[in-house]
């Protein structure tokens, strides 16, 4: 999926014309491109079949993602068929790599750090919950969330520009005034690993938000920010938890396995495409 954004926009660049026209282009990669973007297609609307079937059913009040595009249970849709399908297809390309890559450091750094992992099991183990906790029960685990955003501090996996244009009047920005109209780009590295807010801050330490200045916590940007923050982050929040609560709980021993199939320690620096990535492009464990 994550191949598909950039060989769109590659293509769209190398031959000036627009997706509609060139994607039945015989010619590879258009051809490996017009089948992951079938798929996509396709599992989206098989996911949109699902989800109308489970609404059906369903008598629960909480709204989801779907719910504000897709209008009151039995009343039109505000948007078209294509428009919805457009929409899940942006849900799984935007919440599913980025989500996975999280989990990955997260995982990869909490194997490698002793006390962290110690700490978390021991505060799972007193919460006492249930095996399928709600995300409620979940938040109740502070240090949980310790680790997620220690995670989001120091591997932010959006690491390009959210560019973002300067409102009528201009703004001071870092002590600096920015005019109107001028497109600016947060830098979520910089912020995040700024040493006056976060000491050390190439060493993933998740105490350090045990007493989170508002400062610490306006300075994370890996889900954006403004108007056009990340839809997803609460749901982000919530798979985070509890797939780290369930690993920890499940699997005490598991450790990194370096030296299976290669796996180094190298295999974890980030390389940036539109994701930042483990090179490896995997993190073993046994
Ligand atoms: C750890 C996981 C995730 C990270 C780090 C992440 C990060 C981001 C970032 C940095 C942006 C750009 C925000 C901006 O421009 O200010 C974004 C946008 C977005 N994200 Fe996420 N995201 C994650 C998970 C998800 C999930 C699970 C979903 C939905 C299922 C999702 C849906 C979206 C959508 C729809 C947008 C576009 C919002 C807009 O432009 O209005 N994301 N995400």
């Amino acid at each position: 999926m994550q191949a598909l954004i950039p060989y769109n926009i590659l293509r769209a660049t190398v031959t000036g014309r627009p997706h509609s026209v060139t994607q039945n282009w015989p010619i590879w990669p258009f051809t490996t491109i017009e089948k992951i973007n079938t798929c996509l297609t396709d599992y989206a609307k098989e996911s949109l079949v699902k989800y109308r079937n489970q609404s059906a059913q369903s008598n629960d009040p909480r709204p989801n993602l779907f719910d504000t595009i897709m209008g009151e249970k039995g009343q039109e849709a505000a948007v078209t068929e294509d428009e919805l399908v457009s929409n899940a297809k942006l849900y799984l390309v935007a919440g599913t790599d980025t989500l996975a890559i999280t989990l990955t450091y997260l995982l990869w750094a909490l194997l490698g750090n002793t006390h962290a992992r110690g700490r978390l099991l021991q505060d799972i183990e007193l919460a006492g919950l249930p095996d399928k906790p709600t995300n409620d029960q979940l938040r109740s685990i502070s240090y949980l969330d310790h680790v997620i955003d220690e995670t989001l501090r120091l591997h932010p996996v959006i690491v390009g520009p959210l560019p973002r244009v300067v409102p009528e009047g201009g703004r001071m920005l870092g002590g600096q005034f920015i005019p109107q109209d001028i497109t600016v780009n947060p830098f979520t590295y910089r912020l995040q690993r700024n040493s006056d807010l976060f000491p050390d801050p190439l060493t993933w330490n998740p105490d350090r938000w045990e007493c989170a200045t508002q400062e610490m916590k306006y300075s994370i940007y890996a889900f954006g920010g403004g108007s056009r923050v990340c839809m997803g982050r609460h749901l982000a929040r919530m798979e985070l938890r509890m797939a780290v609560f369930a690993f920890v709980r499940t699997f005490k021993d598991a450790e990194l396995a370096y030296g299976v199939e290669g796996f180094s320690p190298g295999g974890m620096d980030i390389v940036e495409t539109i994701v930042a990535k483990p090179g490896a492009e995997k993190m073993l464990v046994r």
